[in-house]
């Protein structure tokens, strides 16, 4: 079980390379089932997650090649069987279960474990169940397992009560291959379901209107197999910018897209942060005081609950009274109780935490709830007196490609202690 250990205080330069997107890829690792042709996805990031669900379709044979020095992944699903996935690698991640959709679609029938709640929260799937019965599937839930079948999907209206990014983008790939049309309203908007529908249109498939609430899906016969490359990851970029900002740095962002960020943009330039475009590369100034800011997370394009951890951190070195409140997910300020180990002053008040800033944090042995927390407390690592220790690192690792290494590379004293 790896650590981070950061000793706080340095000013961060240079640049930085974003990967590409961890919430992209996992869905279109999941798309490429509908297909018996080979997929190849380009500079995929190496991340836990990648190699965990392509566990997970090994488990049910599919073929899966990935090269760590080209970061190229290559999918054969010619072999893969409607056996059962493994329950343990459905539970490990939660993502697994948007294999779902792919292999109703694929096969007529499937069984998977239901996938584990996790620390953020009980992260229900009755939105993608709901979608899977509406296009004909007869779902049962039993025993710890989901089972769906259909002889043939049909395509149908379905409303979301909750714009769910996983049961929008299981719902779309179950209907790519369905008889006629599919529309889903009140459909999540992240810049992910545009990417995956993408992907989806280059194998063939007929999907209108991703990335705005209603999507259309015009059933087609057959999907074929295609390559592609991931959008960047907003959160990786996100996170960045707050490492600029907690360490009052400038810095340079590549791999950005301005309109994928615009919510993060706007609160830290509220905050009082400098960010100046330049294509697909990003500015970050923050050698400032800056302000205190009130911040309420949303479904896209809102302001994004992935960004919520790293925010309450910078908030929490900012003179005065700020707000955050925490919409989507019912359990996400799990970081605050290891940042008051540093110093900090948070009261949760339901689905709101208040934070004073202070004049300073200091380093301590602190410990990653999650994945985007274990981010959080590093960049509190970054400007706390003294050393910080963050334990679980497994967490981090999901959804961070060598972030140590990353913050290195900007000038943090940071490094990684294999336990
Ligand atoms: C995706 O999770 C992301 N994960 C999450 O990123 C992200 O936080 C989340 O979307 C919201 O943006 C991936 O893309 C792999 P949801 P997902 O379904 O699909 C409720 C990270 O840090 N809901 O949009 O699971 C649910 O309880 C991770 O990278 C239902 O009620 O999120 C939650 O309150 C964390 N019924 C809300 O919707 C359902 O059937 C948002 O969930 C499904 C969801």
């Amino acid at each position: 079980m790896d650590k981070i250990v950061i000793k706080g205080g340095k000013k961060l330069c240079g640049e930085v390379n974003i990967s590409t997107a961890k919430n992209s890829i996992l869905p279109i690792i999941a798309a490429s089932i509908l297909s018996g042709d080979k997929c190849i996805i380009e500079d995929a990031p190496m991340l836990e997650d990648v190699f965990v669900i392509s566990d997970v379709l090994r488990t049910i044979r599919t073929k899966i090649d990935i090269d760590n020095n080209t970061n190229r992944i290559l999918i054969d699903t010619s072999n893969i069987k409607d056996c059962e996935a493994s329950s343990d690698l459905v539970k490990k991640m939660r993502a697994s279960f948007l294999i779902m959709g792919s292999m109703i679609a694929r096969f007529g029938k499937f069984r998977l474990s239901l996938p584990g709640g996790c620390n953020i929260g009980t992260r229900p799937i009755d939105l993608h169940l709901k979608g899977f019965s509406a296009l004909g599937a007869e779902v049962s839930v039993g025993h710890g397992y989901v089972e769906a079948q259909a002889k043939k999907l049909i395509g149908n209206k379905i409303y979301l009560d909750f714009p769910s990014v996983g049961a929008t983008e299981n719902i779309m790939m179950a209907a790519t291959t369905a008889e006629g049309e599919t529309i889903i309203e009140n459909a999540a908007e992240e810049p992910e379901i545009e990417d995956l529908a993408k992907f989806l249109n280059c194998m063939g498939a007929n999907i209108i209107g991703a990335g705005t609430g209603t999507i259309r899906i015009i059933g087609v016969n057959e999907l074929k197999g295609t390559t592609h490359k991931p959008i960047y990851d907003r959160i990786e970029a996100g996170t960045f910018m707050t490492a600029a900002a907690i360490t009052r740095s400038k810095i340079k962002i590549n791999g950005i897209n301005e309109g994928h960020l615009k919510p993060v943009i706007a609160k830290l330039t509220e905050a009082g942060v400098s960010i100046e475009i330049e294509g697909s590369s990003m500015i970050v100034d923050a050698d400032k005081e800056l302000k205190p800011i009130d911040i309420k997370t949303m479904p896209y394009p809102g302001f994004p609950t992935d960004m919520q951890s790293q925010m309450s951190g910078l908030l929490c070195s900012v003179h005065g009274t700020s707000i955050i409140t925490e919409t989507i997910f019912e359990n996400r300020f799990m970081h605050a109780t290891e940042m008051k180990r540093m110093g900090a002053n948070i009261k949760i008040d339901g689905r709101s935490a208040v934070i004073e800033g202070v004049n300073k944090l200091t380093g301590a042995e602190v410990r990653a709830t999650d994945l985007r927390a274990g981010a959080a407390l590093i960049l509190c690592g970054l400007i706390a007196e003294g050393e910080t220790e963050v334990t679980d690192i497994y967490h981090v690792d999901r959804g961070y490609v060598n972030i140590e290494k990353k913050l290195h590379g900007l000038g943090a004293d940071i490094e990684r202690l294999k336990m």
